[in-house]
C-alpha cells in the first residue's frame, strides 16, 4: 500500500496505472474509519483494478469550527485498516495541498433543489464544501468509479447530480448503510457518544422502523407520521430533534401523500453530537 500526500505524486502514479489500462476505484473519506467505510472499500475492490482511498477532514464543509476541530481523527489506525484490506493507494493530503489559497473559495456551486433542505438548510455552506472537495479530488484522481454511503443519502444524490451536470466521466455508486446490532448507523461521530448517549441514539433507527410499521398498518398522513417519529425520539431527554423530513426518495422533492417510495430523513443532537440517519421504503 502506498501512502501519498501530494497531488503531483499521486497524479504521476495514477497516470502510469491508467496507461496500463487499470480501472481506478475511489473511496473518499474523512477518516476515523468504521465498518461503513470498509464496506465502501470492499464494494470498490470488487469492480476496480486499483483502489484509492482518500483521508481528508475537509474544513470547507464544516459550518462550525468547533465541529471541525472535534471531528475524530486517528490516521495511524486508519492506515492499518486500509493495509489490512489491501488498499492500493491512500491519499492523505494536507489542507494546504487541497486548498493552497485557503478553504474559502470564490466559486460557489449550488444545486438548490437538492441542497436547500434537510442538512443543507441547517448546515449552511455544507454541501457547497462537499462538492468543492469532491470536485478537486475527482480532478486529481480521475477515477472511473467512486463510492458513497447512503447514510448520507442527500450527499449521494448531490454528488450524482454534480457529476452529471459537470460531465465527469465517473460512475457514482451508493452503498447501503452499515448498522450496529442495535440498529444505530455506523458513523465516525458515534465515537464521541458516552454509554448513555449511545443507548439514546438507538432511538433514531427505532423511530424510523416504527414509522414504517405504522405506515403499513394504517392509512396515515405526513404530519401524523412525523409526530409518531418525534414521540419515539423524545422518549429520551438526551435527544434534541433538528429535523424530521418525509420526502420523495427519488429526488427528495416534497410529497403531500404517503405513496410510492418514501424517504424519511432525521437529524438529531444526542448530547452535543449531531447524528443523521434515514430510511427508504415503499408504501
Ligand atoms: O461523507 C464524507 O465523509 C464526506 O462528506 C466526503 C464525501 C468524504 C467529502 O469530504
Amino acid at each position: 500500500m502506498k501512502v501519498i500526500s501530494t497531488i503531483n505524486e499521486i497524479k504521476d502514479l495514477l497516470t502510469e496505472r491508467k496507461k496500463e489500462g487499470k480501472k481506478i476505484g475511489f473511496v473518499p473519506t474523512m477518516g476515523y474509519l468504521h465498518e461503513g467505510h470498509l464496506k465502501l472499500m470492499e464494494e470498490c475492490k470488487k469492480v476496480s483494478d486499483l483502489v484509492v482511498v482518500s483521508i481528508f477532514v475537509n474544513p470547507a464543509q464544516f459550518n462550525d469550527i468547533q465541529d471541525y476541530q472535534k471531528y475524530p481523527r486517528n490516521t495511524e489506525r486508519d492506515l492499518k485498516l486500509c493495509e489490512e484490506l489491501n488498499i492500493d493507494i491512500v491519499f492523505l493530503p494536507s489542507v494546504e495541498e487541497i486548498y493552497p489559497e485557503g478553504p474559502i473559495s470564490t466559486l460557489k456551486m449550488r444545486i438548490p433543489h437538492l441542497m436547500d433542505k434537510l442538512c443543507g438548510s441547517h448546515r449552511h455552506g455544507h454541501f457547497e464544501g462537499v462538492i468543492m472537495v469532491i470536485g478537486r479530488l475527482f480532478h486529481v484522481i480521475q477515477p472511473n468509479v467512486a463510492f458513497f454511503g447512503k447514510k448520507d443519502y442527500q450527499q449521494y444524490l448531490i454528488v450524482k447530480e454534480f457529476v452529471k451536470e459537470l460531465m465527469f466521466p465517473i460512475e457514482i455508486i451508493g452503498v447501503d448503510t452499515v448498522r450496529e446490532s442495535s440498529g444505530l448507523a455506523k458513523s465516525s461521530r458515534n465515537a464521541r457518544l458516552n454509554s448513555e448517549e449511545l443507548e439514546a441514539a438507538t432511538l433514531i433507527y427505532r423511530s424510523l422502523k416504527i414509522a414504517e410499521e405504522y405506515c403499513r398498518k394504517k392509512a396515515t398522513t405526513i404530519e401524523e407520521l412525523t409526530q409518531v417519529i418525534q414521540e419515539v425520539l423524545l422518549t429520551s431527554p438526551l435527544i434534541r430533534v433538528e429535523y424530521i423530513s418525509i420526502l420523495n426518495a427519488r429526488d427528495l422533492m416534497e410529497i403531500f401523500e404517503l405513496k410510492e417510495e418514501i424517504f424519511i430523513g432525521i437529524a438529531v443532537y444526542v448530547g452535543e453530537v449531531r447524528l443523521i440517519d434515514n430510511h427508504i421504503f415503499k408504501v
